[in-house]
């Protein structure tokens, strides 16, 4: 379990089981911001100051899902990263995605209908079956937002080569909490400001060498130069050859903060995150009656009065397909744990 030395770090407020929503920023990463700010509003330093953030944080990330620094590209959303992935798939593809997919990881391929892209969902627990020789694309999330069902990475990777179809999968959800070696994946996003406990605005796309020779940069601008200072007016065209080629301009104070958040990640260790969060979330579905199911985020069908009680006990969730999500992540205790049952079950554990 994580100490409390470590959890020192955070300053949650009691009950804040919301991380699938948005993760809570360690004090280092709002006193960083503060600091920014301050700069920003006298005009104190150059934006150069605060862009070297944006590289700590992608080597940060890099390290985190096991894949070299220069296959990570950076932007703002999941979508927008996306957006020369699905562009990138050929006229006629077939795209297999979990049913339950979150839209950020399917939008990006049903706008390509009108040139033959299909789309076919199937649920998530079936997807491994569903690959087969008609398949081109599998996009789905590591972690499914809705129910937080954690997808057997490793076999639909190697599935997804076996049929030669490209692997796109969504860590928002994952990252932070599960170890993720993603050296297999063709193609992995993540948005920051969930499990990394960046601000809003952040996003990784890890792509793999030989798939991002295929796509298009379709977002380049000064940014995705090789070097940027030299990039700024008139041809020729001059992106970078790493992945950096895909980054979309930083919005500085979001990277600036992003690094104190995966530094904290980092101190804490994402077996010792992994092993705290899973236990508590399996102490509370103990505490419900219900089996282990070893993942961060659980999902509880409750009636109105459960859930009255957990809003009135301070218990912040988030209604999802019909049923409570909570979220357990590095800065929660098994007194968080303690109140939500005690809320939902009118018992004590
Ligand atoms: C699995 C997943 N992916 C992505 C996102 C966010 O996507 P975007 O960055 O496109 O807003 C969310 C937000 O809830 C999510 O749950």
């Amino acid at each position: 379990m994580i100490g409390t030395s470590v959890q020192q770090l955070w300053e949650p407020r009691p009950g804040w089981l919301n991380t699938t929503s948005y993760g809570l920023p360690p004090r280092a990463t709002v006193e960083t911001l503060k600091t920014v700010i301050d700069q920003w509003q006298t005009g104190a330093c150059s934006w150069e100051e605060w862009e070297p953030a944006v590289n700590q944080a992608r080597v940060l990330f890099a390290n985190l899902v096991n894949v070299p620094y220069d296959t990570v590209a950076i932007g703002a959303a999941v979508s927008q990263l996306l957006a020369p992935v699905a562009a990138s798939i050929p006229d006629g593809s077939r795209v297999l995605v979990p049913v339950e997919e979150f839209t950020s990881n399917l939008f990006p391929y049903l706008v390509h209908a009108d040139r033959g892209v299909e789309v076919v969902t199937v649920p998530a627990e079936s997807l491994l079956d569903a690959i087969d020789g008609r398949t081109d694309v599998v996009a789905f999330s590591l972690v499914q937002s809705a129910s937080g069902y954690v997808a057997p990475l490793a076999k639909l990777t190697t599935a997804a080569r076996a049929f030669g179809a490209m692997s796109i999968v969504d860590a928002s959800q994952a990252a932070g909490w599960l170890p993720i070696d993603a050296s297999d994946v063709d193609v992995l996003v993540c948005a920051a400001y969930k499990w990394l406990m960046a601000p809003r605005g952040a996003a990784f796309a890890a792509v793999r060498p030989e798939i991002a020779a295929r796509i298009r940069p379709l977002a380049a601008g000064w940014y995705a130069g090789e070097d940027f200072h030299e990039s700024y007016y008139g041809p020729p065209l001059r992106l970078a050859a790493s992945a950096r080629q895909f980054d979309i301009s930083p919005a500085w104070f979001c990277w600036v903060g992003a690094v104190p958040s995966l530094q904290a990640l980092e101190t804490a260790g994402i077996e010792a995150i992994h092993e705290h969060d899973v236990a508590l979330a399996n102490a509370f579905r103990t505490g419900l009656d219900q089996p282990p199911s070893n993942s961060a985020v659980v999902t509880v069908a409750v009636d109105d009065n459960a859930t009255r009680r957990l809003a009135a006990a301070g218990v912040v969730t988030a209604v999802r397909a019909g049923r409570v999500r909570l979220s357990f992540h590095v800065y929660n205790t098994m007194s968080d744990v303690d109140t939500a049952v005690t809320a939902i079950t009118g018992r004590p554990l």
